[in-house]
């Protein structure tokens, strides 16, 4: 890097520590905790769930569709502290491998100490809902303890941007829907004006470390990129969650891969971050087997 990329790293790193030190939560007292769930209010928005539109969905009576929604809206959650854990040891080795008296390497920490606070709030939504705490599959569980390992550079901001952007976006969306739980409603306001700084700092780095890419790397980022998204895009939901409403989770699994309103919701998620990624060379052969599997492409 030269002088003025350094000065550049260095001053975004300076304006994101300045908003993280005046904008923060403590969710464990900006959240009331012993609020009960609103009757009558969704956990997770209707046309957002895996089933939705589908005759399996029609069946389902509307507090059925409801606990449906209870527990998708736990398992993202529980992805989402899966995502935040492998997000932390990335960052941790950034902070590892650097100047802790830069900025830089400041802000990675302020944004770990972020990341445990969300982690902290998903598990005790996840606790608030009284649904199990779902996690992905082992085999998903092994990916993300290879990574940090294994990821340096564009594939590193880019598989940390997968991951939080997918999960803004319907975030986003939740947050100004009155048929949702209040309570479901703030965790998200919270995780998204923090979330902002994470995903800015991350643009900036892959925008970056994707220009001074040799040609000779440029596969590898790219078809480890295109798995990863393929992982995350999929492992949003769990095929447990059916057994709460009495589906046979395997049957109800491939009505929803095959579930075209699904398919949308999982391309809408990533509609910005495929974009972004576009831009900057990194969707594109040999990645191209898993982007198209992973319904992400437009
Ligand atoms: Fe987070
Ligand atoms: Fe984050």
């Amino acid at each position: 890097m030269n002088q003025t990329q350094v000065a550049d790293r260095e001053r975004i790193a300076e304006r994101l520590l300045r908003s993280t030190a005046t904008r923060s939560y403590d969710p464990e007292l900006d959240i009331n905790w012993s609020a009960p769930p609103v009757p009558g209010k969704a956990f997770f928005p209707e046309h957002r769930s895996t089933l939705y539109g589908t005759a399996l969905y029609e069946q389902l009576s509307p507090e059925q569709r409801r606990e449906l929604g209870k527990h998708e809206a736990a398992s993202v959650a529980g992805t989402g502290i899966w995502l935040e854990f492998v997000l932390l040891r990335l960052l941790a080795k950034l902070a590892y491998q650097g100047d802790p008296a830069s900025r830089h390497v400041q802000y990675a920490l302020a944004e770990m100490a972020e990341e445990c606070r969300h982690s902290t709030m998903f598990a005790r939504l996840i606790e608030w809902m009284g649904t199990p705490a779902y996690r992905p599959s082992r085999l998903v569980q092994r990916l993300g303890k290879v990574l940090p390992g294994i990821a340096y550079g564009p594939v590193m901001w880019g598989a940390i941007l997968i991951g939080e952007e997918l999960t803004d976006r319907y975030q986003r969306e939740m947050v100004n829907d009155e048929s949702i739980q209040p309570l479901t409603r703030m965790v998200n306001r919270i995780h998204i004006m923090e979330e902002a700084r994470h995903i800015g700092f991350a643009r900036a780095e892959l925008a970056r470390s994707a220009a001074r890419l040799t040609r000779a790397e440029l596969p590898y980022h790219r078809a480890l990129l295109g798995r990863i998204a393929f992982i995350v895009a999929r492992n949003l939901v769990t095929p447990e969650v059916y057994s709460s409403v009495g589906l046979d989770p395997r049957q109800a699994h491939r009505v929803a891969l095959a579930n075209p309103a699904y398919q949308e919701t999982i391309r809408y998620g990533g509609e910005k971050i495929v974009a972004f990624l576009t831009e900057n060379g990194l969707v594109g052969v040999p990645g191209m087997f898993w982007w198209r599997r992973s319904f992400l492409l437009p």
